[in-house]
């Protein structure tokens, strides 16, 4: 199993931009937590980091036919880019949107996410381990999907 992990803006800052809300994780520190936890559970991790909300799209668009999920914080473009959100609901996978900090603690206008409805779930609020629990989420969304996938194989041989 594939996973593209896609960073927003200014989250190569993380270690260095307001500790008090983020943390003193680097971006680095956090993926390489990551790929510890996914040696242990079969799965591919591959990390993207971008400011540009083009790029973003463009690598949204690259994991079609490549990945079979998708761990994305589009930091700041959660609250207004509806070109993320168009890009994640054209591919349609499985997707999880991480954000350290609880969005609905904060001010009003992060308090939306327009990009949030078009992923499976969100997490909000646990800090770097935030990225962690996405991971756990996607491994359980992966065993759901293959369950699923053999009932209905079963079912069709009825
Ligand atoms: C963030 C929350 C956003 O509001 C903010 O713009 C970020 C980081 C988070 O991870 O808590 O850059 O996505």
């Amino acid at each position: 199993m594939k996973i593209i992990v896609i960073q927003g803006p200014n989250l190569n800052m993380l270690g260095v931009r307001e500790q008090h809300i983020y943390g003193a994780m680097s971006l680095e520190q956090i993926h390489k937590q990551m790929s510890d936890a996914a040696k242990q559970s079969n799965v591919e991790l591959e990390f993207f980091q971008s400011n540009l909300e083009g790029e973003l799209v463009d690598k949204i668009q690259e994991c079609l036919g490549v990945a079979d999920g998708i761990i994305i914080n589009p930091a700041a473009y959660a609250h207004t880019s509806i070109a993320i959100a168009d890009a994640l609901r054209a591919i349609n996978l499985p997707t999880v949107e991480v954000h350290i900090s609880n969005l609905y603690r904060r001010e009003e206008f992060r308090q939306k996410s327009v990009t949030a409805s078009a992923s499976t779930g969100i997490i909000s609020g646990f800090g770097p381990f935030g990225y962690h629990l996405a991971l756990m989420s996607m491994t359980q969304i992966f065993n759901e999907i293959k369950a699923m996938k053999e009932a209905e194989a079963k079912q069709a041989k009825k």
